[in-house]
């Protein structure tokens, strides 16, 4: 049987593309050499219906709601792995052995530290500057003090110094930034605690005041970074793709990554959410105003923490996290009224036709916050707190990219131009 293809008449010319399969049975029209063959370019903004590139990370079913990391679905991770199991299964393709695992996790303890010439960077930043933009910051300038990969001593797949440096160190990073804005002395990490544990300690340990570590908080802040750990092509994901295949190294551009995460719509949306939260609290519990506002289409506010660019029904994200934030919390014999707030908002919009036509449920983003919270960590870190647990993901993808010659050609989208054809040159003097 002849390969499939598709058909695309133009001009009563018809032209036969390429239609390639996906191991999960989605079919894409090949259109690599449409410009080519035709002279055409295809337009769409927003990338609703492009895809990027082939990879073999993760998979996600908007329809069903499902959700796997290199084959294995996030309800299972969630349940039985560590997050480092997780971040070596993305970099690697494999779950570690155990003592491939007790590797990796001496090498997270060996690697924590950062340069002490780099603790200097925090203290030159303005009192309440955002912590993404000290975490962009310093990120990028890890390239100039671990040079490895520019030495051409690393390779570039899987486990390496660069990649096992910066998953160690972006968590010291987040938390020295935080007590250089509470203005604490700094905390160094410890070998003999695990990930979430020593980013907890460093986080919220002081000499006067020694921080109790909680098993519950250790093992729901495993689980938020393993469900943030990947989603395919998202923004900031494809960030990391579109600068790496310029050729620029891991740590920048995982923090052109970080940028990108910040935005509202993006990673940023934890924050927006908790903002939303407090604005409804405080205006009297009023709902049906805000979802009214959300509703209205001359009106920019959305009701963040809903819908996703792929997901059509619940995010399985959300669903996981919705129980941990419950469990957290009666666990801690906290009660937070943005916890109530949140479940009554999401009650009415499942139940408001706008939000069920257009099928938008809640998001990853819309219980962390609650959890964050009952932790102590500020609503400003939220989005660094996604940052770490992206962090496996990107580094997949920018090794994925680097690894073959097809996907590491350089990104560089086409337009439509609609701006004035050509115009005779004015002379300053001519100007009016
Ligand atoms: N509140 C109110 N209306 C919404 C919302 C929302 N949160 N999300 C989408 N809509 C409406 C939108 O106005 C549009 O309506 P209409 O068809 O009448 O014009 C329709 O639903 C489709 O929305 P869209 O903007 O075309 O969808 P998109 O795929 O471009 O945007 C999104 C996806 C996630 C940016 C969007 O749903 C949104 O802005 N959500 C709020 C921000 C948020 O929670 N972001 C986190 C996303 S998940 C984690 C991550 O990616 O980091």
């Amino acid at each position: 049987m002849s390969d499939p293809k598709a058909r695309l008449t133009i001009d009563g010319i018809t032209y036969e593309l390429p239609i390639i399969e996906s191991t999960t049975g989605e079919k894409a029209i090949d259109i690599r050499g449409l410009l080519r063959d035709t002279g055409y370019i295809t337009l769409d903004s927003g990338y609703m219906n492009t895809g990027s590139c082939e990879s073999t990370i993760t998979y996600l079913d908007g329809e069903q709601g499902i959700l796997r990391y290199r084959g294995y679905d996030i309800v299972d991770l969630a349940e039985n792995c560590l997050f480092v199991e997780v971040a070596y299964l993305l970099l690697t393709g494999e779950l570690p052995t155990y003592d491939e695992l007790e590797k990796f996790k001496f090498d997270m303890g060996k690697y924590a530290l950062i340069h002490e010439d780099m603790i200097h960077f925090f203290d030159h930043f303005p009192p309440h500057a955002s912590p993404m933009s000290i975490l962009s910051t310093m990120v990028g300038s890890l390239h100039d003090f671990y040079p490895e990969m520019d030495l051409d001593e690393d390779p570039y797949g899987g486990i390496t110094t660069t990649t096992a440096r910066l998953l160690s160190k972006i968590r010291t990073i987040a938390a020295f930034s935080y007590k250089k804005n509470m203005g604490h002395p700094l905390v160094y990490p410890r070998a003999n605690l695990s990930y979430c544990a020593n980013f907890l300690n460093m986080m919220f340990d002081r000499p006067n005041m020694p921080y109790k570590i909680e098993p519950v908080l250790v093992a729901a802040l495993n689980k938020l970074l393993i469900l943030h750990a990947d989603h395919e092509q998202n923004c900031s994901t494809s960030t990391v793709r579109l600068v790496g295949s310029a050729g620029v190294r891991l740590y920048p551009s995982i923090s052109a990554g970080i940028s990108a995460l910040w935005g509202p719509l993006h990673g940023g949306a934890n924050v927006a959410v908790i903002r939303m939260l407090e604005r409804i609290l405080a205006d009297n519990r009023s709902y049906d105003k805000y979802i009214a506002l959300a509703k209205d289409p001359d009106s920019p506010f959305r009701l963040s923490g809903f819908g996703h660019r792929v997901y059509r029904t619940y995010d399985p994200r959300a669903a996981i996290i919705k129980q941990v934030c419950h469990d957290v919390l009666a666990s801690l014999d906290i009660t937070d009224p943005l916890l109530e707030v949140a479940m009554e908002l999401e009650e009415r919009v499942a139940n408001d036709e706008y939000f069920q036509s257009r099928n938008l449920y809640p998001n990853v983003d819309f219980y962390s916050g609650i959890i964050y919270r009952a932790m102590g960590i500020p609503t400003n870190m939220f989005t660094v707190m996604f940052a770490l647990g992206r962090l496996p993901g990107w580094i997949a993808h920018w090794q994925e990219m680097n690894s073959d010659k097809e996907s590491s050609r350089i990104g560089r989208p086409r337009q439509v131009y609609q701006g004035i054809v050509h115009r005779p040159f004015v002379p300053l003097e001519a100007r009016s």
